[in-house]
């Protein structure tokens, strides 16, 4: 399968970013929301962070406009019908991403290839509501998606080895380095991060150390970039709950249950970095 064209369902956080790193390397994007304020939102978001790269001299000026021209924004889906590869980057929410999966099934040719950038759910339970299920694929990202270099790839019960294939090589001619992960709850990524930031959420509620000395010990104790605490609050700690929970639910362990304090901050909409607060304030930062 050559791939020319792109669609990327989605144009939140990872939907944007996925755009970013495709049109940089050359591919045509369509990158579909179901309202214009939001890619409008997606398109601003993508220019300034080229013109961070181009501030860093890591691209030309010239490089940021011929990635911008290489994207394109639709509100309707059928508009994927032309791409070889369409990723979604919806939200985290199974049966929405089943009603999406449905329609790409029935809108795309047959030869084109459905992937999900999704953080914990089922690849092979989403392949499994259309009639190609040897062409769906999870494709992982990772925030933020232009500077993380792994790509996820997840293979579902039914994958075929040249999706599979394809996916791989793929994911390096965007720079990255694929890892092949079979499908299970929270791949390998999620179910090794999720339980650490679970745990430092408890150490937090138990009172054994305030959130800034969990996250230096992490930082500097074992040379994380970012603290457990300020991680949860960048991927957002209702993102957070959720994995947890389909964690907890489909492997059955209550190994990965989630912290009661986690829980409450959900409630109470502390949801981090994207609410102003979360373990840590933002009002002054935004
Ligand atoms: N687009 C383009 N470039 C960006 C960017 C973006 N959105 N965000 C940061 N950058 C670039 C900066 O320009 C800078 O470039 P340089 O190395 O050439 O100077 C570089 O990235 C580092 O950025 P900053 O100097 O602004 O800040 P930091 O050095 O503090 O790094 C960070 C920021 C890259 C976010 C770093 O703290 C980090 O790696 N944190 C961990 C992130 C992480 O773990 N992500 C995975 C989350 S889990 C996930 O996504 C999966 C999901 O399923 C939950």
């Amino acid at each position: 399968m050559n791939v020319k064209k792109v669609t990327i369902i989605g144009a939140g956080t990872m939907g944007n970013g996925i755009a970013h790193v495709f049109a940089s390397s050359g591919f045509s994007v369509n990158l579909v929301d179901v309202k214009q304020p939001l890619l409008d939102r997606a398109l601003s978001t993508i220019e300034k962070n080229l013109q961070r790269q181009v501030k860093k001299e890591k691209i030309t000026a010239a490089d940021a406009q011929a990635t911008l021209a290489k994207i394109e924004t639709n509100v309707d889906i059928s508009t994927a019908r032309d791409s070889e590869l369409v990723i979604e980057a919806a939200t985290e929410n199974a049966e929405i991403k089943k009603q999406l999966f449905k329609s790409l099934d029935e809108l795309c040719p047959a030869e084109s290839l459905l992937a999900s950038n999704t953080s914990s759910i089922s690849i092979t339970e989403i392949a499994a509501v259309t009639a190609r299920p040897e062409q769906v694929i999870g494709m992982h990202f990772f925030n933020p998606v232009p500077v993380m270099a792994l790509v996820e790839v997840i293979r579902g019960l039914a994958t075929s080895d040249e999706t599979f294939e394809t996916v791989m090589r793929l994911s390096e001619q965007l720079g990255k380095t694929p890892v092949a992960v079979n499908d299970y709850p929270g791949f390998v990524s999620n179910r090794v991060l999720m339980p650490m930031i679970n745990e430092a959420i408890f150490c937090v509620m138990e009172g054994v150390a305030e959130p800034e000395a969990i996250d230096t010990v992490m930082k500097l104790g074992m040379a994380h970039p970012m603290g457990p605490l300020a991680l949860a609050d960048f991927i957002g700690l209702d993102v957070c709950l959720h994995i947890m929970t389909v964690m907890m639910n489909n492997l059955g362990d209550d190994k990965y249950r989630p912290c009661p304090l986690l829980r409450k901050m959900v409630a109470a909409g502390h949801l981090g970095r994207k609410t102003n607060k979360g373990f840590y304030d933002y009002s002054l930062a935004n």
